[in-house]
């Protein structure tokens, strides 16, 4: 496993769409490995691929509810309810905004081994998959904040 670089925003590849995944390869599972660890390195809950500049769907979130998800071609199927609260990205370093999102989404994706699975997702785990599944669209948390971008007082440790 290695940690990969975090593209941050400016460049040009946090910008565009993903390609879907047709099939896993070692490259691909050594990909989502680095993905956790690259996570979990800078103390992120969600990481999308375009992020270590694989322009791919493919998903982790580690919420910290005792699950390490995958998903893989990611789809929104139902959306409910709203929360608004502030979001971060890993992509715009020492910031954070005021985002609304939906407060449960139905998502359908494929696992790591490519078995698709259909997942009910309420709280900061709905929000975790709304951020990063934009980020497979090519749009950032940036563009839909409410008020001004902030800066974060304290970073990580
Ligand atoms: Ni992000």
């Amino acid at each position: 496993m290695a940690i990969r670089t975090v593209r941050v925003v400016g460049d040009d590849i946090l910008y565009k769409p993903c390609k879907l995944v047709k099939v896993m390869t070692p490259r691909l599972t050594d990909l989502i490995d680095d993905m956790f660890e690259t996570m979990y390195e800078n103390n992120g809950v969600g990481l999308a691929a375009p992020q270590v500049g694989v322009l791919k769907q493919i998903v982790v979130i580690d919420v910290d509810d005792g699950n390490q998800y995958v998903f893989i071609n990611p789809e929104i199927l139902e959306e409910e309810g709203s929360q608004t609260g502030q979001e971060a990205c890993l992509s715009v370093p020492g910031k954070y905004g005021i985002v609304t999102r939906p407060y449960k989404v139905k998502v359908k994706a494929c696992d790591e081994r490519m078995n698709p699975f259909v997942l009910e997702a309420e709280d900061l785990l709905a929000r975790a998959i709304c951020h990063e599944c934009a980020h497979l669209k090519g749009e950032l948390y940036i563009s839909v904040i409410e008020g001004e971008l902030m800066d974060a007082e304290e970073e990580e440790e």
